[in-house]
């Protein structure tokens, strides 16, 4: 695929068919994501892939986690969001609940719609990135280039992908 029309063509998927992704394109999309340049070469992703009822019983736990617990982050959240970022962000979120037909109102389909985070919008698949807390911030940042060139590899393939 030409590589502008594959960039442009991504786009975050927030509803899933159950079908799972054959094992043969699985390894594929990994094996194109895997060459991602990273700081020294040190490759300092790992991913953990689930699959088939271990998905749906991820999410159910993920879900019931996110109704008893306080959100966290690993790494530290943005201070703020202020002029162009603001707008932008707004405006992704206005969009985003304008689709969806949900008022500024409505709370709880407010609150259903961002629960289906967790629950991976039905996703047959949700892969894990972590790495070595020992490679910090050059370690996440590698592992921001690897899932982008995952979810172009995945687009490459025909699949539809969340990050
Ligand atoms: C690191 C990262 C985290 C994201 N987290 C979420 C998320 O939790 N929920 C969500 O609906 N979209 C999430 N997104 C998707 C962004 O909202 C989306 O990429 C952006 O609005 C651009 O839209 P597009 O991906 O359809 O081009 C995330 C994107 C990135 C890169």
């Amino acid at each position: 695929m030409d590589f502008r029309q594959l960039v442009t063509d991504r786009w975050s998927c927030r509803a899933y068919r159950p079908d799972q992704v054959p094992d043969a394109v699985m390894r594929e999309m990994f094996e194109i994501a895997q060459r991602t340049p990273s700081w020294c070469n040190t490759q300092p992703w790992q991913v953990h892939v689930t699959k088939g009822e271990a998905t749906r019983r991820f999410a159910k736990s993920l879900t019931a986690h996110a109704e008893t617990h306080e959100e966290t982050s690993d790494l530290e959240m943005p201070g703020g969001y202020h002029g162009v970022y603001r707008d932008r962000r707004r405006a992704a979120g206005y969009a985003l609940y304008a689709s969806l037909g949900i008022s500024k109102e409505d709370w709880d389909a407010r609150v259903a719609q961002r629960m289906k985070n967790f629950d991976f919008f039905g996703a047959p698949h949700v892969a894990i990135v972590t790495t070595d807390r020992e490679q910090g911030t050059y370690g996440a940042i590698d592992c921001g280039g690897y899932v982008t060139n995952l979810l172009l590899a995945a687009r490459s393939l025909g699949v539809a992908t969340i990050p």
